[in-house]
């Protein structure tokens, strides 16, 4: 295989999309689209988000320090497009996305939201001078879910396929085929490489 150095992008690393939720000072629940978003282990599972510029959602969390993220599901994409695409300062999405309450935080969760995480942030760091971008590493105080997803009799695959999750790169939306490859641990065995 012939290498070229290659403009940096992340043009074939799809990322997972989740809706932010949170209530604004009047009570309504929010929305944006976000991407840039990731998991870390640090004494159990947690969720990481990068935010970037004013934003009504960024506002909300620095106020409240909880949100929720919710997967975008293919049923949902409409919506979460939607949200990404109008601000919350100038466009009143309340009424756009049908909410429930967070069972465990004040955080406004999608009904159609097939797995919402329930979020409180516990550190903030601060990637400029300016505070353009920051990223919050949050506590996932709770996980609500489609009761379907819950089933463990259900092969995990099963649940995938309903869960129906949407990834993006390069300003495009696509679904995700989960056909399992097999387990951890079991494509690099010593048989399987030839030692
Ligand atoms: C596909 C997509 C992904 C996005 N990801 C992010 C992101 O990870 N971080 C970010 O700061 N903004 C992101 N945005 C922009 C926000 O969704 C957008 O600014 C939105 O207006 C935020 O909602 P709000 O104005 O109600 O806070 C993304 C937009 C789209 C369309």
């Amino acid at each position: 295989m012939e290498k070229v150095n290659f403009p940096i992008s992340n043009a074939f690393c799809p990322q997972s999309l989740f809706l932010y939720g949170t209530y604004k000072e009047n009570g309504e629940p929010n929305y944006g689209l976000f991407c840039w978003a990731t998991y870390c282990w640090n004494e159990g599972f947690r969720f990481v988000a990068c935010i970037g510029e004013d934003k009504l959602t960024r506002d909300r969390i620095r106020a409240a320090g909880i949100f929720s993220a919710s997967l975008v599901s293919e049923r949902l994409l409409p919506l979460a497009d939607y949200c990404g695409n109008n601000a919350g300062y100038t466009v009143d999405k309340s009424r756009t996305i049908a909410s429930e309450k967070g069972s465990v935080l004040e955080v406004p969760i999608p009904e159609l939201s097939p797995v919402s995480f329930e979020l409180r942030v516990d550190k903030t760091l601060h990637l400029d001078e300016r505070g353009s971008s920051e990223i919050y590493i949050c506590d996932i105080v709770n996980v609500r879910a489609d009761e379907r997803l819950a089933d463990e009799s259900i092969p995990l695959e099963a649940r995938l396929h309903r869960a129906a999750p949407v990834v993006t790169t390069t300003e495009t939306y696509y679904s995700i085929a989960p056909t399992p490859l097999g387990r951890w641990g079991q494509w690099g065995t010593s048989e399987k490489l030839g030692k």
